[in-house]
Formats: structure tokens, sequence, C-alpha cells
């Protein structure tokens, strides 16, 4: 399956370069810009980067699993990030409250 139309990279290719990273080292940070230079590639209009985020998390965890890695090192992703998310809008839904709490008290 094609996932970045600017560069015609597919999964497959890039499943395959998140696992030779992990091969050189299984805790690494992988993000999208480092699996793209990995393959000599750069983001254009890196709107096929939420997918490659997808495909790491899938990945870097079905890598884990086949090779029996500790239940207990292996991070749950998605969870973290979904917790980072309602965080992040929970931040936002506060600053914006008190931006309009001042507002209201100046005028
Ligand atoms: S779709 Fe991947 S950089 Fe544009």
């Amino acid at each position: 399956m094609l996932v970045c139309s600017c560069n015609y990279i597919t999964d497959k290719e890039i499943k395959a370069v998140i696992n030779e990273m992990l091969d050189e080292d299984c805790w690494q940070l992988i993000v999208p810009g480092k699996v793209y230079h990995a393959m000599g590639k750069r983001g254009r209009c890196c709107g096929c980067f939420p997918n490659v985020v997808d495909l790491i998390i899938r990945t870097t965890q079905e890598y884990h699993a086949v090779r029996q890695t500790e239940e207990t090192k292996v991070i749950n992703f998605m969870e973290r990030l979904k917790q980072f998310h309602e965080e992040q809008k929970a931040a936002l839904a506060a600053r914006r409250q008190a931006m309009i709490e001042a507002r209201r008290a100046a005028g």
C-alpha cells in the first residue's frame, strides 16, 4: 500500500527500514524523519507522517512481540499517545478559559 505519494514509498518499505533500525537498537526513538532519512528521502508535504507514526508504533510492537520482549519492558505506545493528546487538549482548554476570564476582568 502506498503511504507516501510524494516519495512513492509503500508500507512494506517503511516497515523494512523500521525493522532494520530496531535490529540496530531496539529501544531507539524512531520518528518519520529518521525513517525517511534512512531511505535517502525527506518529507515534502508531510501529510503521510501520521500514517508513518502508526506504522512505527505497530511495527515496533510487533517486533517486540515476536522476540518475546518481557511484557514489563514493552511500552504501550498507543495508550501513551492517547494520554498525551488528552493532556494537550486539557491544557489548551485551560489556556482558553484563562484568556476568556482575563478578557472579562479587563473589560
Ligand atoms: S505524502 Fe509523504 S511527504 Fe507528502
